[in-house]
């Protein structure tokens, strides 16, 4: 399992940590800054490049994704210099995806052109809603038409195109959804991302939550309606799931999620960024500083950003690799997970008596029933 990375692919994400606004639901390593200098930023990037290629030179490149934060705030230099590095120091595979994650505004799509033509292309849109008083709950800057129109835009420029919707929001029926993912649908071009609304703790919304506040949220069973109703939905518009949240025509998935999902391994540049990269024989968990400014002092005055290096031993490796191939509709092929699954033999055997997990031309995956309780089925999987 060690040596076969290649079967996921290599990939390269790039955090960049800065939004215009924080949204109160969102627990990212995003944050507010009204100062940032991007000449000072680019400097710390490409001297983390040259600290992390070291070994990894002549590798063929698969994805790059520039994630967030908000990347889309980035200026067109900055994105065209960090890929410029990138290029000289790997291969290029030639159907490379390199995507950034946009903010709808159309200040943000001004900068589309130029994204473009620095060597993006794909674009993932944080529509979030198509309301305007949701968009208003969920704190976002843009208005329902300054999302379209960005998102036209985009369509317009790049090849590969897809969007964030957020469901199970506050008071929202299971038609109104309906009517929104329809629409979105009809929006999509051949990729859309749709999250259930999670409370996570720290956020304002955690806060509001943990005070009884927050009102209106769906029950459990609304939410598992609304889960179900969007499989339907989205399989009958040709986007079926091939991931717990991420939906696309056949061979628009994105690479990138598949590196990840796949258990390739991938570099992890900027704050707060994880890596995971096979090398002399072990795979080897990587972090960095998380706070921008921590990790901006660390990069400039000691030459690294990194806080944790760690060899996983080939059993970790394989429990992680477990966990992320599951969330794929296709699942985990069983013979390059032998060790791991033989381990698991009975719990495995359990669940496919229950009808949660299944076996199909060589890959356990999840069946239709357990794809919703895949959180269980891991804690179930991984226990003891
Ligand atoms: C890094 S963020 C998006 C990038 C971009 N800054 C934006 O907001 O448009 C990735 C996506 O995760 C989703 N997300 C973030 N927090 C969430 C939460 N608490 N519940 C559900 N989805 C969430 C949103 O759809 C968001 O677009
Ligand atoms: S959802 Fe996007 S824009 Fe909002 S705070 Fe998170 S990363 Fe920033």
């Amino acid at each position: 399992m060690l040596e076969d990375w290649q079967h996921g692919g290599f990939g390269v994400y790039v955090h960049w940590p800065f939004c215009q606004s924080k949204c109160p639901y969102c627990d990212f390593n995003s944050h507010v800054s009204a100062n940032v200098d991007q000449k000072r930023w680019f400097s710390a990037f490409l001297s983390e490049i040259e600290r992390t290629v070291v070994g990894l030179e002549g590798r063929q490149l698969s994805s790059i994704y520039f994630g967030g934060g908000t990347p889309s705030l980035m200026e067109p230099w900055l994105v065209e210099g960090i890929l410029d590095a990138l290029k000289s120091k790997f291969l290029i595979a030639n159907d490379i995806e390199i995507t950034l994650e946009a903010n709808p505004t159309s200040v943000e799509a001004g900068r589309f052109q130029a994204y473009h033509d620095a060597g993006v292309n794909r674009v993932s849109m944080g529509i979030q809603a198509l309301n305007v008083p949701d968009l208003k709950r969920l704190g976002r800057l843009h208005s329902v038409n300054e999302g379209q129109d960005a998102f036209d835009t985009a369509r317009h420029i790049f090849d590969r195109v897809s969007f964030d919707l957020i469901y199970a929001r506050q008071d929202q029926t299971l038609d109104q959804w309906r009517s929104e993912l329809k629409q979105a649908l009809a929006m999509s071009v051949d990729h859309l991302s749709l999250y259930q609304l999670t409370i996570e703790p720290g956020t304002a919304f955690g806060d509001r939550f943990s005070k009884g506040g927050l009102a209106g949220l769906p029950s459990e069973d609304l939410g598992a309606d609304m889960y179900e109703l969007t499989q339907e939905l989205c399989e009958a518009a040709g986007m079926p799931a091939y991931e717990t949240s991420n939906h696309a025509a056949v061979g628009s998935e994105s690479r990138h999620n598949l590196v990840y999902w796949n258990s390739g391994d991938y570099l992890g540049l900027g704050p707060g960024a994880h890596g995971r990269i096979t090398q002399y024989g072990h795979r080897i968990a990587t972090e960095t500083h998380l706070a921008p400014g921590k990790w901006l002092d660390a990069v400039e005055n000691s030459g690294s950003g990194e806080s944790l290096s760690r060899k996983q031993d080939g059993f970790e490796a394989q429990e992680e690799a477990l966990m992320m191939g599951l969330r794929l509709r296709s699942g985990i092929d069983e013979v390059r997970f032998e060790q791991v699954l033989n381990t698991k033999v009975e719990k495995i055997q359990g669940l496919k008596e229950i009808g949660m997990l299944e076996t199909a031309n060589g890959f356990l995956r999840t069946t239709e029933q357990g794809r919703p309780v895949l959180n269980a089925i891991l804690r179930e999987l991984l226990a003891g």
